[in-house]
């Protein structure tokens, strides 16, 4: 395989063979095709796209690039949930433990943050001691023994991901619907799960544009996990403002413990329960949807649910006393309270511009070898719709120094919109999508 070939041909429009992706990662994960080749051809693809037979074969090149997970022997079925990436959204810290107590095995591979969005690796190790680099051996001996573990990609499991997910953050590559999909789905059919649930994010802070390519982003996976044979349920969700109140690593973690312990802002459990209620049903522990609400609910007003947390924290070398007191977490060195520049409506908070200030701030990464400050963000209070006067406080700002604090305030000052009128913010669940079709969730 000559790989400029390759590369030639997607830059110029044409079609890849699947026996030629699978030259093409495997030499990548050899070394035999370099970290600039491959971006060259992530943006060929970026700029052309893939039909869904080539998004297809990438995906099972990408899955096979390494070893896989295999769980069939705990003879339950095994479900994990994947958003396609957001700000503020902290539903996988909640869902795993959750899910996992009522009896469900969870075996979860994770990202990191990409582009603007924020990754459940990076918030996870915001967690002292807390590793995310776990050996596939070690992920199936915890799913045996407590039925939940958070992973990541590494140089054993679907390194083509690892690679390929480093290079689509640092090349403005990340917002193509086949690139999220194969990586996504090649990390997800590696698990060897027996159902999954999607959160596909639509609006300004997600990965893909609108409402079809949304649509487009779930039913491409729903049905790579059906010719892999692993149901997939998909739930578009918006994202035209974060989720929660927290924007940021640590905080992240903290609003997440709260959540388990009954606390979590509204937006953030409807969007929990709706998958949550999904996982279970998938998994086998509830019929319906509100007998699955209801399991969900006893599991955290009993502390099960922030126990299961605390296991997995513990079996992956972390500090599980955060559960108790998050104040372990890192700290940001200033803080400062943001208010409302005039009297109205909270019109919009956008999520892209904080997402990059977080990035900014040192949240995110800009290049592949950027250090994470975990303690660093946002809280903000305020959400679309809200009613504020002059002055009301609506945001925090948690940065490293006095520098990072002006860049904060001026990310809010443009992100955070008051007008007289309030706007029409996208319904906060507003599609299902699975094989039998999309239907209308709002
Ligand atoms: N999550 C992933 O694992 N990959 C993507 O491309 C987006 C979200």
């Amino acid at each position: 395989m000559l790989v400029t070939r390759l590369i030639e041909r997607k830059r110029d429009g044409g079609r890849l063979e699947p026996a030629e992706w699978t030259a093409l990662i495997r030499s990548y994960v050899a070394g035999d095709v370099s970290d600039s080749q491959m971006a060259a051809m992530l943006m060929a693809i970026y700029v052309h796209g893939l039909d869904r037979m080539e998004t297809a074969a990438l995906t099972d090149a990408m899955r096979r690039s390494g070893a896989q997970l295999s769980l069939a022997h705990l003879g339950g079925l095994r479900v994990d949930k994947h958003s396609t990436g957001g700000v503020g959204d902290k539903t996988s810290l909640i869902l795993a433990p959750l899910v996992s107590s009522l009896g469900v095995a969870v075996p979860m591979m994770s990202g990191r943050g990409l582009g603007h969005t924020g990754g459940t690796l990076d918030k996870l190790e915001s967690i002292p001691g807390m590793r995310t680099d776990l050996t596939l051996a070690k992920a199936r001996a915890q799913v045996e023994r407590i039925g939940c573990v958070v992973m990541g990609q590494s140089s054993e499991v679907v390194p083509a991901d690892r690679g390929m997910y480093a290079l689509r953050n640092a090349t403005a590559t990340a917002e193509s619907v086949p690139l999220v999909a194969s990586s996504i789905m090649s990390k997800k059919l590696a698990e060897d799960l027996t159902g999954l649930v999607l959160d596909v994010k639509r609006g300004s802070g997600s990965l893909v544009h609108d409402l079809d390519e949304a649509l487009e982003l779930a039913g491409t996976m729903v049905a790579l996990g059906d010719a892999n044979g692993c149901e997939v349920v998909a739930l578009l969700t918006a994202m035209d403002r974060p989720l929660g109140r927290a924007i940021g690593n640590a905080l992240e973690v903290e609003e997440a413990i709260h959540a388990l312990s009954g606390e979590g802002p509204p937006d953030l459990m409807a969007v929990t329960y709706a998958l949550g209620a999904e996982m279970l049903q998938l998994g086998g522990v509830a019929a319906d949807a509100d007998e699955a609400r209801r399991r969900m609910e006893v599991a955290i007003s009993s502390g099960q649910a922030a126990r299961k947390l605390q296991e997995v924290i513990e079996a992956q070398g972390g500090n599980p006393g955060v559960v108790d007191d998050p104040a372990v977490l890192p700290q940001a060195g200033a803080c400062e309270l943001f208010e409302a520049p005039r009297r109205g409506f909270v019109a919009r908070v956008e999520p892209r511009g904080i997402g990059r200030a977080l990035v900014a701030l040192g949240g995110g990464r800009a290049g592949p070898d950027d250090r994470i400050d975990p303690g660093v963000g946002f809280v903000i209070t305020a959400k679309p719709g809200d009613w504020v006067e002059l002055g009301e406080p609506v945001a925090t700002i948690f940065a490293r120094d006095d520098a990072g604090i002006a860049t904060g305030r001026a990310a809010l000052r443009s992100s955070i919109v008051i007008a007289d009128e309030a706007d029409h913010p996208l319904p906060l669940i507003s599609h299902r999508v699975t094989m039998d079709g999309v239907t209308r969730a709002d």
